[in-house]
């Protein structure tokens, strides 16, 4: 069995495996080919590759003679188009947003696992990278959101006076909203928290942030922990609220989604309009529409003296920790892909690998995506 880590395409400064989890992979009698360069902008440069036991290539021999590729995001176009049939692709794809990827993939009839897909279960849960990445970027919103405010996060009381704390506002308390709540009550700013599911309530206060309650919201158990499309009549209370808070609000991290779906609108323009200059809003969900009418994916908009960042791949600004959480990730999803006598383990029984698994000879294997790509 080979497995082939290759670069990624700029800006991306992540890598798949770190040279750590190469040398635990070569322990369980697995070669590795890593592509020159692969870590380089992650800080794994070449040689600690070699010293992990992996052998650098170059990118025409790994695509030739890997059984596995990896890789933290999307290929670009000219890569898809070297890919063999028969070949395993596992990487973050976004299959349910990148349909001609997949059909791309269902056409060359290689064999693909998004691991945005694996089911959120316990068992699933030291493979979800969607968890660690979302981690990476709810710490890192805070930061920047931090830097670019032209006032403090904490209470000062100095001889000069005493300083307000900022007030910071989060929609949506998932993995990314719940750390950036922690990060801006460690910096000592007042936090808002909004969310339609109640059972992130006791999490968001015992973060020491204010949960607020908008009556009526719809639950879904059968929806896995995650939110679902909300009843007009909630939107309208809830987009009251919002704009109330928004108004007073210093900080607002944009981090809502219901999978799959495009996200929530929550900030509209005139909201913008109301809040003081100076203001910032981070979406995280930029790359899916954005919570804020104004967010535009990849760039920083300024409104009313508002400024709004979309930017969309904040792990890949943090790559060290983010490589190796991902990284952590990947070789937990290779053991079970790869069984104990080194060979390819394509049990699609096995609710992780079938729902990871987006193509395989030829047909889309997942079922979400199969009912996304349904004329
Ligand atoms: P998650 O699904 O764990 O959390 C989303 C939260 O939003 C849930 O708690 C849900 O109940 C809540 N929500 C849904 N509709 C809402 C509404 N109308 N009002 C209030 N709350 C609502 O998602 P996760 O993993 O925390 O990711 C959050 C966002 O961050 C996603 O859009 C994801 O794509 C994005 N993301 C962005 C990154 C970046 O670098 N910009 C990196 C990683 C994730």
């Amino acid at each position: 069995m080979i497995i082939g880590l290759l670069k990624e395409s700029p800006p991306e400064q992540r890598v798949a495996l770190i040279p750590e989890t190469t040398a635990a992979l070569i322990m369980q009698k697995i070669d590795v080919l890593v592509e020159t360069g692969a870590g380089t902008s992650a800080f794994s440069p070449d040689e600690a590759f070699s010293a992990s036991g992996a052998r650098v290539a170059s990118r025409a021999e790994i695509l030739e003679r890997a059984d596995i590729l990896v890789q933290v995001g999307t290929p670009d176009r000219k890569l898809i188009s070297l890919i063999a049939e028969g070949k395993v692709w596992v990487s973050q794809f976004n299959p349910l947003w990148n349909t001609t990827l997949v059909k791309v993939f269902q056409e060359k009839g290689i064999t693909s696992f998004s691991l945005d897909a694996l089911p959120r279960t316990t068992r699933a849960q030291a493979m979800d990278v969607l968890s660690s990445m979302a981690t990476v970027a709810g710490y890192k919103a805070v930061l920047e959101a931090a830097s670019l405010l032209p006032s403090f996060f904490p209470m000062f009381m100095t001889a000069a006076g005493t300083i307000r704390p900022a007030n910071v506002l989060i929609l949506g308390a998932g993995v990314a909203g719940l750390q950036a709540i922690a990060i801006a009550r460690k910096l000592g700013a007042q936090v808002e928290v909004f969310d339609v599911r109640s059972a992130v309530k006791e999490e968001v206060m015992s973060l020491g942030a204010k949960f607020v309650e908008v009556e009526g919201a719809r639950e879904d158990t059968a929806a896995g922990g995650y939110a679902v499309e909300q009843p007009d009549d909630f939107k309208q209370r809830q987009q009251q609220a919002i704009n109330e808070h928004a108004a007073r609000s210093n900080v607002i991290i944009c981090t809502a989604q219901i999978p799959g779906k495009k996200a929530p609108m929550l900030i509209s323009k005139e909201v913008v309009g109301n809040m003081r200059p100076g203001s910032v809003i981070i979406d995280l969900a930029a790359s899916t529409g954005g919570n804020c009418e104004l967010s535009v994916d990849g760039q920083t908009v300024t409104h009313n003296g508002v400024r709004i960042v979309g930017q969309s791949n904040y792990p890949s600004l943090m790559p060290v920790d983010a490589s190796k959480m991902f990284s952590k990730n990947l070789f937990n999803f290779l053991g079970l892909l790869i069984n104990d006598h080194g060979s390819l383990n394509l049990d699609l029984n096995d609710e992780i690998l079938k729902g990871a698994c987006i193509t395989h000879q030829g047909q889309i294997i997942n079922e979400r995506v199969k009912a996304t790509l349904q004329p």
